[in-house]
This record gives C-alpha cells, structure tokens and sequence, in this order.
C-alpha cells in the first residue's frame, strides 16, 4: 500500500521503516527540512537498535523517501498518519497545536474523488478525533475521508522489535472501509487487532501508559517498605509477579520513572479526567510516589557521606533507561544535577547520552565533568552512583573499578547488580528496596 507518515521523530521514523520492511510505500513528511536532508542524506536523528539498518535497506528498495511536502505525501498515498509531538502544557493538559495545524495542512490538499484515512499515531486525548475531523470539514468541505485513532505502544530502546511483534494493534475507526484499509496495513505483521470506537482507542493509549506507571510507583511504594523493614523488593516483585494476573515486567524498583511519554502522559490523564469532571486522584499519588523516589535515593546518599560538598561523586547513566541517546525528562539528568547543585564534583559516563545532554543544555559541563569510559568516571571517586541499568556497566572490571575508587561505596539505583557480588569485591552496596550493608 502507498502510506505517508507526518512527522518523522520517534513513532513517525520507525513507523515508517517497519511499514516500509513489511512491503508497504511509505512517504515520510517532515516540516524540518535539515532533518529532511539528513535522512535522504541516510543519517538517522536518533539512536534507535536495529533503525539505522532498516532506513538504509528500505530507500535503497526504493520503499521509504523523505520529503518536507504534505501535497506530495497525501496526493501519493491512500493512509496517511499523523505521528507530531503532543508536548505538555503548564497545567499538564496536552498541546495539541502540532495535531491541529497538520490537520489544517491536510485540509488543503485533500483531493475531491480520493478518499482518505486520516490516522492519529501521536498520543492524544480521548475526543482529539472528532476535532480533527471537524476541522479538516470546516477546511474543505468537499474531502473525502475518515478519521482513524491508531495509536503506537513502541518503548524506546526496542521500537524496532516492538513495532514489527507488537501484543496488539489498535485501530478506532467508526467507517468500515477506513477499518478495512487500516487491517490491510498491518495484515503482514500477524498481531492481534482490536478494532474500537475513535475515543476507546484514545483512551486506550493513556490508561495503558499510566497503568504502567502505577506499576512502577507501585513497587517502589513496596521498595520503601522493604527499606524500612529489612525486606528484600526483588524478591517481593518475584513473588506477586509470578502470580500471572499481575506479572513480573513493570516491577522494577528504581529512582523513578522518566522519558518523554510516563510522566507527561500520566499527567494528561489527569487533566484529561479533572476536564471531564471525574478527577482520578489515584495518579496524583502515582507522581508523588515517582518525584518521592529520587528524593529518598539522595537522601540515602547524604546519609552516607554526610555532606555532598566538594565530594567527587561518579555517576554511570544519563539516558532515561538503557540502549536509547534520550536525555529527555531523564531521572538520571535530574540526580547529577541535583548532585551538582549541592557542591559535589559529579563524573558522569553513559555510552549514548552524553553528546545529546550537553547540546540540549540538559547539564552544564562547566559543573559536570563528563567521561570517555566508566572507569575513568570512578577514578578517585568516593562513591560510584548508578543511574541507568546499560548492560555494560554490569560487565566492568569491579576489582578495578574498586582500586581506582578513594572509597569503595556504590549506590545502585537501578538494583542492577547482586548485592553478595559487589559485597565480595569490596563494596559498601547499597540498593534501592533491599537491605542496607551493616554499619
Ligand atoms: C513507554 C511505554 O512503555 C510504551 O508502550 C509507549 O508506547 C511509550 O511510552 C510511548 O508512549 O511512546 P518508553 O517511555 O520508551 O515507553 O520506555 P519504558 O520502557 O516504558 O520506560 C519508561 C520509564 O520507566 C523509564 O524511565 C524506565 O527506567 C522506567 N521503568 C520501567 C522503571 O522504573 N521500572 C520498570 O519496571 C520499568
């Protein structure tokens, strides 16, 4: 089929890979012409597992193309998505400038006689549809088209995977043909597809993610607990995940949630709920719990070393969660700068995000010393800080990472390493939910 995807950033680009690897030609639209030029130039934006590969194979096939006109891309194709940020606003309602101006943009160029499916990719609140279709109505009243909720359940770090295996497709659509159409665009990827009402699937998108978070404050309101009694919060999240009605994924404990889509969309929810008039204050609890968790985590790191400043202090991680460059909203980001703040000298290492944080003045380097390896970060450090579970750092040399250390203390918070391990190489370990090192 012939598809054109609005929006070349994360869901947009490695929609339109995957589309295009299945068989498909798709036209991605960008509005950023230096991003444009880049991609046809074959540069990827962003560091995606698997992406780089499959850009490249499926223009050399001549199946993917970038462009920066929206004419081109909806006269050329029959499905046409829209995958544009949906940034939050001051008040945590959800900005949706971007969705109502390409809106607006397809409106113009819509053909009488070519039936189009206008596809919502980006995350939107639930009734964002019937305002995209009343506006494309009011800018040409004689298209012919459907709006279509199809919304993306990509993670960072594995969008490629997740995007060609998916659990599930959800498509809202109340037109028939726009429901078929959208079937034979994912029929070469064999998921289950639930077909809904355009708001059920909107909808879908927000609970899910949210309910997501609330499995992570979940455990860490259980690590805190474990904390303060001794027990052990991997051995509490093996037990409840092993019951299949819960499951064990989503029950890391950690320094809390980060990223682009947990906390922005949690609070959308929230102001979506409170616009309605049926205000979920559970969420509101799922934020205090995440923002509790980097607070407590410093605490423990105070409660240590006493006074944080002028001690140097090494950190691995910066990228909100492993095998991604994405510095966005990261937790991470937050602890070094927090660090930072109080007077330590901070070291920090992360194998992709480093670059990113300093050109988007996510850090400052004037304060933050950055490293080229990770033992370069712990040389003369008086404690080693994990905040990012990258696989590597559980693969390092730990006798060396403990000689070049001024002393040997290691605050995990991500529980990436075995505490009996770490203890056997020297290290006063501490984790996030799990008993704490004799004094
Ligand atoms: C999330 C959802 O998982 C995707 O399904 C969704 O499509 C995406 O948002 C989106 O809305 O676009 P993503 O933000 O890429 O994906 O990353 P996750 O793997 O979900 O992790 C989010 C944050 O939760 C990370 O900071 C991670 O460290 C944290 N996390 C995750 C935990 O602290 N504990 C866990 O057990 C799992």
């Amino acid at each position: 089929m012939d598809l054109c995807i609005i929006g070349s950033g994360y869901v947009g680009l490695v929609s339109g890979a995957c589309f295009a690897e299945v068989g498909h030609h798709v036209v991605c639209v960008d509005n950023d012409q230096r991003k444009v030029e880049m991609l046809q130039a074959g540069k990827i934006p962003i560091y995606e597992p698997g992406l780089e590969d499959l850009v490249h194979r499926n223009v050399a096939s001549k199946r993917l193309r970038f462009t920066n006109s929206i004419e081109d891309g909806v006269d050329n194709s029959e499905v046409i998505f829209i995958a544009v940020p949906t940034p939050p606003q001051t008040d945590g309602s959800v900005d949706l400038t971007y969705i109502e101006k390409v809106a607006r943009e397809i409106a113009g160029v819509l053909k009488p006689g070519a039936y189009r499916v206008i596809v919502d990719k980006s995350t939107v609140p639930v009734k964002t549809g019937e305002r995209v279709e009343a506006t494309i109505k009011r800018y040409n009243k004689d298209a012919e088209f459907a709006v279509v909720s199809n919304p993306e359940f990509l993670r960072e770090g594995c969008a490629v995977p997740d995007l060609m295996n998916p659990d599930r497709v959800v498509i809202g659509s109340s037109s028939n043909r726009a429901t078929d159409l959208m079937k034979r665009v994912y029929e070469p990827f064999k998921a289950p597809i639930l077909v809904t009402d355009v708001n059920s699937a909107e909808l879908i998108k927000h609970a899910a993610n949210s309910f997501l978070s609330l499995k992570i404050s979940y455990i860490n309101a259980v690590a805190a607990i474990c904390e303060a009694s001794g027990a052990d919060v991997e051995m509490v999240a093996d037990g409840i995940g092993m019951d299949k009605r819960i499951g064990r994924n989503f029950l890391n404990a950690g320094i809390g949630y980060g990223g682009s889509c947990f906390p922005k969309d949690v609070k959308a929810f929230i102001a979506i709920a409170r616009q309605l008039g049926t205000p979920f204050a559970l969420l509101e609890e799922v934020e205090e719990i995440n923002a509790m968790q980097l607070t407590r985590f410093i605490d423990k790191i105070r409660e240590s070393l006493w006074v944080l400043k002028d001690k140097k202090l090494a950190v691995w991680g910066m990228t909100f969660k492993p095998d991604t460059d994405d510095v966005r909203n990261s937790v991470a980001i937050e602890l070094i700068n927090r660090l930072a703040a109080e007077g330590a000298h901070v070291t920090a290492y992360d194998p992709k995000g480093a670059e990113k944080a300093v050109e988007w003045k996510l850090i400052d380097p004037t304060k933050v010393t950055l490293a080229a390896t990770p033992l370069e970060a712990v040389a003369g450090a008086e404690a080693l800080i994990i905040a990012t579970e990258w696989h590597e750092f559980a693969n390092q040399d730990f006798a060396a990472v403990n000689a070049s250390m001024h002393t040997p203390l290691v605050f995990d918070g991500r529980n990436l390493f075995d505490p009996s391990t770490m203890r056997e190489f020297g290290f006063t370990y501490h984790a996030v939910g799990r008993p704490a090192p004799a004094r």
